[in-house]
């Protein structure tokens, strides 16, 4: 919830912005870091979610490790003081240059996506005459349950190794002397929150370390990867996603060997909620069957409802007296001050739309607009489309 200090601060601001509430960051820091360290679990933060400056140091500040998927990411994380034995690198398509900079930053490990990658690790780490660290992601075909675009782990997808590829890996890990095979990977997708999925991949990964422990090799680490979901429905009420079941169920249902490190990679559920876009009402269209809130922030700032249809809670901080006599249950429900919007971008696209019949108290030109749960995937994703500012970012006090 946003105080009304800080929405007075806005108003001597130009938007569009990202606000970030370090302290809610830090919150949900806290509740992750007790919740896993209950076990010995290791957590690599994904900085793909977020690699916004402030919003690395206060993570690294936590003793998170790096979880990258390029060389520019892997860099950031070494400049932000994430120790190199805490590193992973992760991705479908390393190119050479990346390979190259993660060896010679010796980051724990890299996550292999497929034979050809092993092999190219291999020359590349020889020429150095260097050992690179790997643990193999293995697609273990369990279904997600989430949204089309943002599931990864069933077969037939580009990310991964499929398990009937197994018995090749075990040839090349034979033939490839500058390799250390660490472990295994997986990661089945993003904003998950049915933990029966959690449970489902634990079996997967149980069956698939046996198979390799059958072919003698040992497995140090198991990873597990990450895509905890948030509640984006009500950032207010339950701000704080469920660390305690998430990790309970990786420690009841994991067959977690002795020695054996298990590892995550969370992005979304460590940054979502600390930020909010915050934009203002540039034109007010009332039509004959819709009204429209042309807003000064579209799909270069936040892309995730015209990508993937993603829903984010929208609120008109200038009216929140007025959203407040709204609240069902208040006892001052006032139907006529109800007003369904179409909230839109000033983008030349027509996907270029933040949410049909937005439910708003009566909205004006000049009121502050806030898209809530925007610190996943949000800053990180913004372009430059139509020539637009880059985006900038605000941080509590
Ligand atoms: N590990 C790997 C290998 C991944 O590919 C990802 C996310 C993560 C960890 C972190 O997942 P998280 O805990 O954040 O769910 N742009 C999309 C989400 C893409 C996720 C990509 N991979 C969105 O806005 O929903």
């Amino acid at each position: 919830m946003l105080s009304k200090d800080t929405i007075s601060r806005f108003q001597q601001l130009e938007t569009p912005f990202y606000y970030y509430d370090l302290d809610v960051l830090r919150k949900t820091l806290a509740a992750c870091h007790a919740a896993s360290s209950k076990y010995g679990f290791h957590v690599h933060y994904a900085m793909k979610a977020n690699f916004n400056p402030a919003v690395l140091d206060v993570i690294q500040s936590f003793g998170f490790g790096a979880d990258c998927v390029s060389g520019n990411e892997v860099k950031a994380a070494i400049e932000h003081g994430f120790g190199k034995e805490k590193i992973v690198f992760a991705g479908v398509g390393k190119s050479d240059k990346e390979i190259n900079l993660a060896l010679d930053a010796d980051i724990f490990c890299f996550n292999a996506e497929s034979v050809q990658e092993l092999l190219i690790i291999n020359d590349l780490a020889k020429a150095k005459n260097k050992t690179a660290k790997i643990a193999i992601r293995i697609n273990p075909n369990v279904d997600a349950h989430t949204h089309h675009f943002i599931t990864t782990g069933l077969d037939e997808n580009k990310f991964g190794i499929n398990i009937w590829q197994l018995p090749e890996v075990v040839d090349a890990l034979h033939s490839c002397p500058n390799l250390e095979f660490l472990g295994i990977h997986f990661h089945i997708g993003s904003q998950i929150t049915d933990m029966e999925v959690y449970k489902n991949l634990c079996t997967r990964v149980n069956e698939i370390q046996d198979w390799f422990e059958d072919r003698g090799f040992e497995i140090k680490v198991l990873n597990t990867g990450g895509g905890l979901g948030v509640d984006y429905q009500h950032p207010d009420a339950n701000g704080i996603p469920d660390f305690e079941s998430y990790f309970k169920v990786f420690s009841d249902f994991l067959d977690v060997k002795p020695g054996q490190e298990v590892h995550f990679e969370l992005g979304r559920a460590l940054v979502a909620q600390c930020s909010a876009l915050i934009s203002r009402v540039l034109y007010v269209k009332n039509g004959l069957k819709k009204n429209f809130l042309v807003l000064d922030a579209g799909m270069t700032e936040l892309i995730r409802p015209m990508l993937y249809q993603a829903y984010h809670l929208i609120e008109n901080l200038s009216q929140s007296e007025s959203q407040e006599i709204r609240k069902p249950g208040s006892g001052k429900e006032d139907p006529s001050q109800i007003i369904h919007y179409d909230v839109v971008g000033p983008i030349c696209e027509s996907t270029d739309c933040f949410q049909k019949d937005v439910e708003l108290p009566q909205s004006y030109r000049g009121d502050l607009i806030a898209i809530r749960t925007a610190g996943a995937y949000g800053e990180v994703m913004a372009s430059g489309y139509n020539l637009r500012d880059r985006v900038g970012s605000i941080y509590s006090e």
